[in-house]
């Protein structure tokens, strides 16, 4: 698998095998396990997920070299602020079952309609990821779900975010926040690079699919990876996770991804400034 290199030089698997949404205990950990054997050496894990100790098992369980492996973090909602940001750290080296990340992100932007302080807020934890970073526990900082209201205050701080991680997929473009990302050399990490799944329905994709000779996850998978993207692509199907790996020996068309770019129906993504789950 080819790489994409982080602003500060540290080398990035391009696709990456996330883990929202996988059960915890059993399925968790066969399915890391299984996804590190059939070659996905980053791993997208989050302390929200409520998998982690799985996650870490099937790492462990995995017998991959930890160096050979590309791991990353979220710090969660409950855990902003400074001296938290560093507990949920720990915690999540814990049950990670390690002792440092590649990269960790703040998972959420609090923003102006949440706390009047959410700037600074934002600033003290990402303070925080910053010590992590300068002590040598994580080799690479950066964010998730930012827009640019909540990105732009970071990009006068000491050490700028190296990634930003988004839901990004066909009929999803997220071009505002894109284009920022881009001016200043943040990486953009894209979850639910299939829609949720329900991309996968769409007759349009299915027909360039068929085109093509491919199946429409791996046409959403390549589409993410042409526009520069890093696809955080998931399944606990072992076929469906070797299916989605294939995706090297063909290319989708300019005029094919400008048709991908605004596929209707699809732009209903997650609203930054509304709490998830
Ligand atoms: P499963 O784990 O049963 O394969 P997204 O990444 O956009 O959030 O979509 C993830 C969903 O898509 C999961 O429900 C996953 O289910 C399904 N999925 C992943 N890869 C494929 C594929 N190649 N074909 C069909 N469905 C897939």
């Amino acid at each position: 698998m080819k790489n994409y290199e982080l602003r500060n030089g540290v080398s990035i698997p391009e696709i990456g095998y996330g883990t929202w949404k996988t059960p915890d205990g059993e399925t968790c950990e066969k399915a890391v396990e299984t996804a590190i054997r059939l070659g996905y050496h980053h791993i997208d894990a989050a302390m929200v997920y409520g998998n982690e100790e799985s996650v870490g098992n099937g790492i462990k369980n995995s017998g991959i070299a930890r160096e050979e492996l590309f791991l990353t973090g979220k710090v969660w909602n409950s855990d902003r602020g400074y001296g938290r940001t560093i507990r949920a750290f720990e915690k999540t080296l814990k049950d990670l079952q390690t002792d440092y990340l590649d990269l960790y992100l703040i998972h959420w932007p609090a923003s102006p309609n949440q706390y009047r302080c959410w700037e600074a807020l934002n600033r003290e934890t990402w303070e925080a990821l910053t010590d992590l970073y300068k002590s040598g526990k994580v080799r690479a900082i950066g964010v998730s779900n930012f827009r640019r209201n909540h990105l732009t205050p970071l990009l006068d701080a000491e050490v700028i975010p190296m990634v930003n991680q988004l839901e990004l997929h066909p009929g999803m473009v997220q071009a505002d926040i894109v284009s920022l990302c881009r001016e200043h050399q943040i990486l953009l990490e894209a979850y639910s690079p299939l829609g949720n799944g329900k991309l996968l329905n769409s007759k349009e994709l299915s027909e360039m699919a068929e085109h093509y000779g491919k199946t429409p996850a791996q046409i959403c998978i390549k589409w993410n990876l042409q526009h520069g993207f890093l696809p955080l692509s998931k399944s606990v199907n072992e076929d469906r996770m070797r299916a989605n790996l294939e995706v090297e020996n063909f290319e989708i068309a300019e005029e094919d991804m400008r048709k991908l770019d605004v596929l209707e129906g699809f732009a209903d993504g997650n609203d930054p400034d509304k709490v998830p789950f």
